[in-house]
């Protein structure tokens, strides 16, 4: 029998005119497009920096299989937040190819839908909204999808607070929680649609060696137990023991 080692896969992008134009060749082994979660190819990112410009991302590469665990550490400033913010679709590289799930990230893409479907992301900073409280905050994405949580969703909530130790809390503001209680919060609205890629940047870092490590504990039983693929940043030397991977961003480029 002749097995085909590679798939040719081109991509293409559609321009403001709607042409479509070919970007780049991908020689992807046929099983590798149904196990693998994302594919960065070449990602490049700069930001202006005066008169010049800071060349943040220069030639990212990486691949992560399905169910994987992942940790990416490196120097304050080296890129991980942008690296993070492009995977989580928050924000676009300048070249390269991305691929999420078997799907192509482009200008076609409905990225808030793709992104609510598919990714929970932990932000460095937590960013829960003020006016609302804990739980209205965790259960923030559940209505963005479908205008109202239902019952079984309020119910996860409630267990995604327990297992981080912020139930009691559950209709505090932010403005009357702790810095680590509200990351435990972001943590849970990050993992309440059960996405298939959790992006968690420092989720540990506010947190007291306790709380640490019970959010790495709920992050590795998210991964074993339903499967969630999880990119993770931390300088946590115990927090990053816990992944399969370690990966160092130096020099704009991944390692
Ligand atoms: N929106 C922006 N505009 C301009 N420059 C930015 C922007 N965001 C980040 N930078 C710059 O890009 C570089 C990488 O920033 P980034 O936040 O990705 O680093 P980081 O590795 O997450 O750092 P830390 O460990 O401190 O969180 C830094 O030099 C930063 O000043
Ligand atoms: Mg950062």
């Amino acid at each position: 029998m002749w097995v085909k080692p590679f798939d040719v896969f081109q991509v293409y992008y559609a321009n403001e005119c709607n042409e479509c134009i070919f970007l780049d060749v991908l020689y992807i082994q046929p099983a590798f497009i149904i196990n693998v979660m994302l594919h960065l190819k070449d990602i490049e990112k700069s930001y202006p920096d005066g008169s010049n410009a800071n060349d943040v991302l220069r030639g990212v590469n990486l691949s992560v299989a399905k169910r994987e665990f992942v940790a990416v550490t490196g120097e304050s400033g080296s890129g991980k937040t942008t690296l993070l913010s492009i995977i989580g679709t928050l924000i676009k590289p300048d070249k390269g190819v991305y691929l999420l799930d078997g799907e192509l990230i482009n200008s076609r893409t409905n990225i808030p839908e793709l992104r609510n479907r598919k990714i929970g992301f932990v932000f460095q900073d937590h960013r829960l909204l003020p006016q609302y409280t804990l739980q209205q905050n965790i259960l923030l994405p559940t209505i963005a999808a479908q205008k109202k949580a239902t019952e079984e969703q309020v119910t996860y909530a409630g267990f995604l607070m327990n297992i981080v130790g912020i139930a009691s809390l559950a209709n505090h503001f932010p403005a009357t929680v702790s810095g680590g209680e509200a990351s435990r919060a972001a943590l849970c609205r990050a993992l309440v649609m059960k996405p298939v890629l959790l992006l968690a940047d420092e989720p540990s870092g506010q947190l007291d060696s306790r709380n640490a490590r019970n959010t790495i504990a709920l992050l590795k039983k998210m991964n074993t137990e339903l499967g969630t693929t999880i990119l993770m940043v931390s300088h946590s030397k115990e927090s990053v023991a816990e992944a399969e991977r370690v990966l160092t961003l130096k020099d704009g480029l991944l390692s």
